[in-house]
């Protein structure tokens, strides 16, 4: 090229979750059995969408409508919907002209940091979720700013870090939360969320919580949405049915505006995100014509708690399994369907390995990189078929550790894995030459 067409960005774009499968295809291709324990999509683990839910959804796609466009801001009656949901909630009060929809989540991720002047920050919690660290890089062409959620402290987020962080770098406008989060399965106490509302009103900053696991924390979690605590602080919340019917396939996800009128650089910058999908033209019709029917199904509520108490269960049994060594952190997560172990300091060394067979360890070996946890990942993989994601490089920590899904239906697969990755660990720490 006679100039470069590279975005300086571009290499914060990397995705090991997804990353990592190509290394376990290859594996899978020598013979071996992988266990994918890498990925948050529980039909492709095996969770079937109730019958009910498939049938709703044939039958809006047997409507002509269905393929028609939708309304840039979303369709209308799905709009409604949510906006009458949130509303009986309680906490701020919001319209359907609030409601703004995507082609995901990944793809209002993408919209809304791309919007951001160059210069704006937006700080989010490490370990991160890939999607909005690597977006929020890309957009500004320099590291994720991050504050610490503590595993010596249950996940809970370092406010004193936070604030240092926001006091140190001006160019920050805006905090990221997730909650419940990816990839330890915290949920913020309400005090916490709280706090945090209240240091971005004390910096004039804006928030976006990513609520896509909402419906899905556990019971006695302590569960709050922003909407319930974010008073007069510009806000966008984030939704979407990947998770929850589960449909990740449709592609649809939501952002809710609150406070718009705040701020007037915020009402424009809220603005720019319609101005933007408005020359994409909508978000796919057929998602947002089945949500009000499936959500509003008195069906669907039993259903989801059916599902959580199931990932309660598996978080319960996890942390009781991976409670026997010693040299890992790891705390039951309270919502999602993801835990996150984290090796203490020093337990990780570079000569640790695991016995696997010569051709799949003849595949791992030109990606075991420098990264500790990376290491053992790569290695767990070879041993066992064992596909998990290390913390450090899969989501931009600077812990040492793995997130593994709490998706596998079948419980005693579930209890095997479990000791499978609790063997690993403690053959893997004892092999240091
Ligand atoms: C916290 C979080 N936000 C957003 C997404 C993306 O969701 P979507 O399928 O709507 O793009 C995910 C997917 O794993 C996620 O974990």
């Amino acid at each position: 090229m006679r100039t470069n067409i590279v975005h300086p960005g571009a290499d914060s774009l990397r995705y090991e979750i997804r990353q990592i499968v190509e290394v376990a295809k290859a594996i899978e291709a020598s013979g071996q059995v992988i266990h994918w324990e890498n990925i948050g999509d529980p039909v492709a683990k095996g969770e079937t969408p109730p019958l009910w839910i498939r049938e709703i959804v044939a039958a809006a796609a047997s409507e002509a409508s269905s393929f028609a466009y939708s309304p840039t801001r979303g369709l209308e009656e799905a709009r409604v919907y949510i906006a009458g949901e949130r509303n009986l909630e309680g906490g701020i009060q919001i319209g359907a002209d609030d409601i703004l929809f995507f082609n995901g989540l990944g793809d209002a991720i993408s919209t809304i940091y791309g919007a951001l002047h160059p210069r704006a920050r937006v700080i989010g919690p490490n370990p991160a979720y890939p999607t909005h660290s690597s977006a929020e890089a890309a957009h500004a062409g320099s590291p994720h700013l991050t504050y610490r959620l503590d595993p010596g402290n249950g996940w809970r987020p370092d406010l004193a870090d936070l604030e240092t962080q926001i006091r140190a770098n001006p160019q920050i406008a805006g905090i990221i939360i997730i909650n419940p989060d990816n990839p330890t399965g915290f949920v913020y106490p309400e005090e916490t969320l709280a706090a945090m509302v209240e240091i971005a009103r004390r910096h004039g900053l804006f928030i976006i919580s990513d609520e896509i696991y909402s419906n899905l924390a556990f019971p006695d979690s302590g569960m709050r949405k922003l909407a319930a605590v974010v008073g007069d602080v510009p806000a966008i919340a984030m939704r979407g049915i990947s998770k929850e019917f589960p449909w990740p396939g449709a592609r649809c996800g939501w952002i809710e505006i609150y406070n718009r009128d705040a701020d007037p650089s915020f009402a424009r910058f809220a603005r720019s995100l319609l101005e933007a999908k408005m020359l994409e033209v909508c978000a796919t019709t057929l998602p947002q014509k089945v949500l009000p029917r499936v959500m509003g199904d008195p069906r669907y509520t039993p259903y989801l708690a059916g599902r959580v108490d199931a990932y309660a269960e598996r978080a319960r049994r996890a942390a009781e399994v991976l409670a026997d060594i010693p040299e890992l952190i790891v705390h039951p997560a309270q919502g999602a369907f993801y835990m996150t172990a984290v090796f203490r300091s020093g337990a990780l060394q570079p000569g640790q390995s695991l016995a696997a067979p010569t051709a799949t360890e003849a595949i791992i070996r030109p990606h075991l990189g420098s990264a500790l946890d990376a290491r053992f990942v790569y290695h767990l993989l070879a041993a066992t078929g064992v596909c998990v994601v290390p913390l450090s490089t899969g989501f931009n920590s600077d812990l040492h550790g793995f997130r593994f899904t709490l998706l596998e239906p079948d419980a005693a697969r579930f209890e095997g894995l479990l000791r499978q990755l609790r063997d690993a660990v403690m053959n893997y720490l004892s092999s240091a030459s």
